[in-house]
């Protein structure tokens, strides 16, 4: 049996991989989940799996050195798959400094923890795995709408978010080059999916749609990412943790490139299409809420993923169309109104309050 240590694994990819193993993989796995519960972590998302015994939960800072390596003398950790992050782009605008220090100085500490406890005189123990989970937006933007990210593609990020997350892909880099330490690094396109926090476009407008709330699309909302479907990427993860060739990147991505504008539209039509007729909330939605608002500073146009790497040397593609993906994702939220109310009480109305002011 593998001992998993998931970082951020309340947040929405991190929740939804450990659900994903549970089920899944759940006899072969053990997975330990650290996360320090920033407004982005929540431990509702992993009810069904808390009381299992093969699943721990530890409430530790990534930058904490002596809680991480304690954490590594404790547990034989096999794999590291590393999600904890400050990940909302708008928030990095505002404040960069949380960005380093998480994203940059945390994977830094849990690379050193991991190094320190798995070498050996003459290299690592054997088959142990670092993941770091990252993004296409350390590749910056595409301006045309032609072209892919590629592996080759050179780092230009945009963000002081994606500036951060290339800044902890080179430090990843760096040990693997220097100390030949046993790492992948991931980078995936826009995810979507149930217990995705509503300060990202997807939950947003589906939140303020159902609420009769305007939907604020930034600048001309021509702006493209390429969506994939949460499931879909917990298993090239999986993959890449225990088939992908040290020491490679590997690009995730959903061949599902669309407009914002699209997007809004879309969930406008699918849940006036999935609402029963009798449910008052049909008459606050319409096409009539888009409002466009002042562009985010420095908005990559494009962005879109050649996964072929992936899926030429560990067979994974996306399975998850997003007709489907789309209409499971609004089903889930409207089968949980009650997470929705909860995660936007409180400090979610001052930021929403900070950010928009329609
Ligand atoms: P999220 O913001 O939903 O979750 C982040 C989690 O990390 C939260 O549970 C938070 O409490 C935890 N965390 C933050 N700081 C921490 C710290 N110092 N110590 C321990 N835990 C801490 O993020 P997400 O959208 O699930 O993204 C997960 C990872 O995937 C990030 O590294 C992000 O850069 C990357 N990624 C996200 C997307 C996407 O579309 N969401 C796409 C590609 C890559
Ligand atoms: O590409 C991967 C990245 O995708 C991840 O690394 C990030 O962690 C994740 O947050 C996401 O970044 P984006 O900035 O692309 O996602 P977001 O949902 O914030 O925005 C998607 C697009 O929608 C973007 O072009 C900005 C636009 N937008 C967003 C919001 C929140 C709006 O037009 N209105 C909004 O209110």
């Amino acid at each position: 049996m593998k001992t998993y240590l998931v970082t951020g694994g309340a947040g929405f990819i991190g929740s939804n991989f450990i659900l994903y193993m549970m089920k899944k993989y759940k006899k072969d796995i053990r997975i330990i989940n650290v996360d320090i519960l920033t407004y982005a972590g929540n431990l509702e998302n992993l009810k069904s799996v808390e009381a299992m015994d093969n699943y721990k939960f530890m409430k530790v800072d990534i930058c904490d050195k002596e809680a991480v390596l304690n954490i590594f003398n404790t547990y034989d950790i096999d794999r590291v798959i590393h999600f904890a992050a400050e990940s909302h782009v708008d928030r990095s605008i505002r404040n960069p400094e949380v960005f380093v220090n998480t994203n940059v100085l945390g994977t830094l500490n849990l690379l050193n923890a991991a190094k320190l406890s798995w070498e050996t005189e003459d290299g690592y123990l054997p088959d142990k795995k670092y993941i770091q989970v990252s993004t296409d937006e350390v590749y910056g933007a595409l301006e045309g709408e032609e072209g892919f990210f590629y592996e080759t593609t050179p780092l230009d990020p945009h963000s002081p978010y994606s500036a951060s997350k290339a800044s902890a892909d080179l430090l990843v880099k760096s040990y693997v080059d220097t100390y030949h330490f046993p790492a992948n690094i991931t980078r995936c396109s826009n995810n979507y999916g149930p217990y995705q926090f509503p300060e990202k476009l997807i939950p947003l407008m589906i939140n303020n749609a159902l609420n009769g709330k305007k939907l604020p699309v930034y600048g001309t909302g021509m702006n493209v990412r390429d969506w994939l479907y949460v499931d879909d990427h917990c298993e090239a993860i999986y993959l890449v943790a225990e088939k992908g060739r040290i020491g490679e990147v590997y690009n995730i991505g959903g061949h599902n490139e669309k407009k914002n504008i699209e997007i809004v539209t879309m969930i406008i039509d699918t849940l006036l299409e999935m609402l029963p007729k009798e449910d008052s909330r049909r008459e606050l939605i319409s096409h009539d809420l888009i409002t466009y608002v002042e562009d985010r500073k420095g908005h990559d146009f494009r962005y879109a993923i050649a996964p072929d790497k992936i899926k030429e040397e560990l067979g994974w593609e996306p399975v998850t169309p997003f007709s489907q993906g789309i209409k499971l994702t609004i089903a889930w939220y409207l089968e949980n109104m009650d997470w929705m109310e909860r995660v936007t009480k409180g400090e979610y109305q001052n930021y929403y309050k900070t950010m928009y002011s329609i």
